[in-house]
């Protein structure tokens, strides 16, 4: 897929900027506190339906401004078809979505449209941050492959909500038992639904990610993920006979539950445990190695979105080339390229990239503006 056109107002530090991106590489470029995490994140936006440095929307609008609009035009692989994506977001917390003119409820929607992998420094919370972190990660790449995995996951948010009301409730009166066997039942379906769901899309990326790892340390590095699960050893187990241990252990840990008032054991307790060379990665590993782990894991998800939509997703890397040392940067680049996917790396200078970058390919950014070289 191709982001051609970008319009920002009123968007961070951008007043009202236009841009054309090239269809292959395009590289940001600046001092500190100009905008370039700004425009990678506008790009994230549009993807996602809301940022990635955890900040609530309203923090997006231009200082002083009443709203924010951003703009996109895209265009997927194999067809000359364009799609306009729109979203404003004001200060009264309205928040609408417009694709093709046509209005949409759903945020989510947009996973139909436009896709990302962002790279970012911050990335490293993933092996290094709490589980929730993990989860969070694996959530959001699995809701962009799939739109289903997406209303699962809300909807057992919501089962939890419900169901942790009760449990409290249960605390001090009994009589709600018969509907806590109604919530323990979807609780049971959905929860064994998203964790089979989980374990089956890392059967699709860990091969890949470690096969990155394996050309990018000259097979001397074996990368591996493995799922832990909360409820116990799941192996090879089916939906079906997750659902059956969910159930026994909903049966037999009840009295703990209510007693604690929530929810212990589930897919939105488990995690993610990264291994190198079998050992810990981070508990043991230093932050070069965690680095390129993450980075064969975002190679991993191009690939991933490649096998599940025949087509690359959009690449945003910010920041992370001073990160890597040549040969990383070097296949990194190479990759891109061989496979076109269209990335926008941002970066305080452009040494790093000479000689592998075209002075077409590169903006200037200063201030909230962007100058074409
Ligand atoms: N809502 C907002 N309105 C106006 N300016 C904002 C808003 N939010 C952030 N900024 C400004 O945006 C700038 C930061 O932009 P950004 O994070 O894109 O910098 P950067 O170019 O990526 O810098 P670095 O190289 O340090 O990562 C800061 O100067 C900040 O004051
Ligand atoms: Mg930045």
């Amino acid at each position: 897929m191709y982001l051609q056109h970008l319009h920002l107002i009123n968007y961070r530090n951008y007043k009202n900027q236009e841009l054309n991106l090239n269809r292959g590489i395009n590289v940001l470029i600046g001092a500190n506190g100009q905008g370039k995490t700004n425009l990678l994140e506008a790009v994230y936006y549009l993807s996602m339906g809301g940022n990635f440095r955890g900040n609530k929307d309203l923090d997006l609008i231009l200082w002083e401004q009443p709203y924010f609009r951003l703009m996109g035009q895209m265009k997927k692989d194999g067809s000359e078809r364009c799609y306009d994506l729109e979203i404003y977001v004001d200060k009264e917390k309205n928040k609408q979505l417009k694709i093709n003119g046509v209005k949409y409820k759903s945020m989510s929607e947009l996973h139909n449209y436009l896709r990302v992998v962002l790279f970012s420094p911050d990335d490293l919370k993933i092996i290094k941050g709490s589980p929730a972190e993990r989860r969070r990660y694996l959530d959001a790449v699995m809701c962009q492959m799939d739109k289903g995995y997406h209303r699962l996951i809300r909807d057992y948010d919501r089962i939890i909500v419900q169901r942790n009301n009760l449990l409290k409730e249960l605390q001090y009166k009994q009589q709600n038992r018969i509907q806590l066997d109604v919530w323990n039942t979807y609780l049971a379906e959905y929860g064994s639904q998203i964790i089979y769901r989980r374990i089956q899309f890392l059967k699709l990326l860990i091969p890949m990610a470690r096969k990155v790892q394996q050309d990018l340390t000259q097979q001397t590095e074996r990368f591996t993920v493995t799922y832990h699960c909360s409820m116990g050893a799941i192996g090879d187990f089916s939906a079906e006979q997750i659902k059956e241990l969910f159930e026994k252990i909903i049966d037999q840990k009840l009295g703990e539950e209510i007693t604690r008032g929530t929810t212990l054991w589930g897919p939105h307790r488990d995690d993610l445990i990264f291994y190198l060379n079998g050992m810990d990665l981070k508990r043991y590993g230093s932050q070069g190695q965690q680095r390129t782990g993450i980075l064969s894991l975002k190679m991993a998800e191009l690939q991933a979105f490649f096998k599940c939509h025949g087509e690359y997703p959009l690449l945003l890397l910010d920041d992370v080339m001073s990160e890597l040392d040549d040969s990383r940067r070097h296949y990194l680049i190479e990759m891109v390229k061989k496979n076109k996917i269209q990335t926008i790396i941002t970066g305080a200078n452009i040494e790093l990239l000479t000689g592998e970058i075209a002075k077409d390919e590169v903006f200037s950014v200063s201030e909230g503006k962007i100058i074409i070289k």
